[in-house]
């Protein structure tokens, strides 16, 4: 676990404008100073990351919203004393004097302020509490979220070659799975958005401010996390409903398909090259969800079968990820279906 020291001198590094890889309690970051624009254009290099896909910025606790985001709803206050520090990201009209570099040139922001005591203490060392961290998830565009800081050494090297000059650890991400992102830039027109789900649920938000987000529309800003293909390990993964399984996994076995199998019960009778038991309860899933793709990735397989979970609302963050991680199923399986020739 990162210490003191190992904090103060990333904070110094972020300072002279370089990379540094954080534990949150999401998933791992990898931070620049987010007023700092050269800084922030070596975090799309390192991740092979679109230029216009806006980053979101990390915030200490108690920092003033008011320098980051103008025409702030006054939703906002109340979210933010209700989910921060947490799993919340924040989308709000970005603050003329903020460059746009951080928002892909977008005009919004979107703002965040982790639970986790690393990133708290890194942002209280980082320009005295008065600065923002800027920080995609740590592991290259499109592929799996690091939650620990051996993935993010795995995703980017952690030689004097690195772009990522320092990755603090901070153990085991707890949440798991990236924050819930809720669009509050146009509440006039559209009222508050979901632009991507996770563990604060849309009930959580109805609570807060007495309403349902929307659904993401055309309309809403990119978000690359919401790009069909994402999230996803090099191994192609397709996702097969309960009912579906033992069928699916004959006829791969009968097609001489290694089959890496990934459910919430370790499978009985089957014949899988590797498989892995996930937790029943949907927090212990989304904790073990991203470690276990990567595991199995690793596995040699032809193909990662991951048994659907349920569809119930508390399971929708995890559905979200697991359908872009698995986007091309049909296509995948009658590829493989077919013999080898
Ligand atoms: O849990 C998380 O959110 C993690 C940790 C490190 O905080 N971060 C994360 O970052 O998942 P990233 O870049 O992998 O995903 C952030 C998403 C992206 O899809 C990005 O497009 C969207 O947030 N986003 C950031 N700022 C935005 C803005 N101004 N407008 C719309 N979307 C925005
Ligand atoms: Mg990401």
């Amino acid at each position: 676990m990162a210490g003191q020291p190992d904090i103060d001198a990333a904070a110094r590094l972020l300072e002279s404008g370089e990379l540094v890889a954080f534990p949150t309690e999401t998933v791992y970051g990898l931070g620049a100073d987010a007023e700092n624009p050269a800084a922030v254009a070596k975090i799309y290099a390192a991740k092979g990351r679109p230029s216009n896909h806006p980053v979101i910025v990390h915030l200490a606790p108690g920092a003033d919203i008011g320098r980051w985001a103008m025409s702030i709803p006054h939703e906002a206050g109340a979210l933010i004393d209700a989910f921060w520090p947490g799993p919340l990201t924040l989308i709000m009209k970005r603050a003329s004097a903020i460059p746009s570099a951080v928002s892909g040139g977008q005009d919004t922001i979107g703002l965040r302020c982790p639970s986790h005591p690393v990133a708290q203490s890194l942002l209280r060392a980082f320009k005295a509490g008065k600065g923002g961290i800027a920080a995609p998830s740590a592991n290259k565009f499109g592929h799996v979220s690091p939650t620990t800081a051996r993935h993010v050494r795995d995703e980017f090297g952690d030689g004097s070659d690195s772009a990522v000059r320092c990755i603090l650890d901070g153990g085991q991400s707890e949440v798991g799975i990236e924050s819930t992102i809720l669009d509050l830039s146009r509440m006039d027109s559209l009222g508050p958005v979901l632009l991507r789900p996770g563990h604060v649920s849309p009930e959580d938000f109805a609570r807060v401010i007495g309403r349902l987000p929307a659904s993401p529309d055309a309309a809403a800003p990119r978000a690359s996390g919401t790009l069909d293909a994402h999230y996803a390990p090099r191994t192609p993964v397709i996702l097969a409903a309960p009912d579906r399984l033992p069928a699916i996994l004959q006829q791969l076995n009968a097609a001489g398909r290694k089959v890496a199998l990934m459910r919430r019960m370790l499978p009985h009778s089957s014949d899988v090259t590797a498989q892995l038991a996930l937790p029943m309860t949907p927090h212990g899933y989304a904790h073990d969800l991203y470690a276990a793709l990567r595991a199995m990735d690793l596995a040699d397989a032809d193909i990662i079968i991951v048994e659907a979970p349920p569809r119930d609302a508390e399971w929708q963050g995890i559905n979200d990820r697991l359908r872009r991680a698995a986007h091309d199923s049909a296509g995948i399986l009658s590829t493989l279906l077919k013999p080898i020739v």
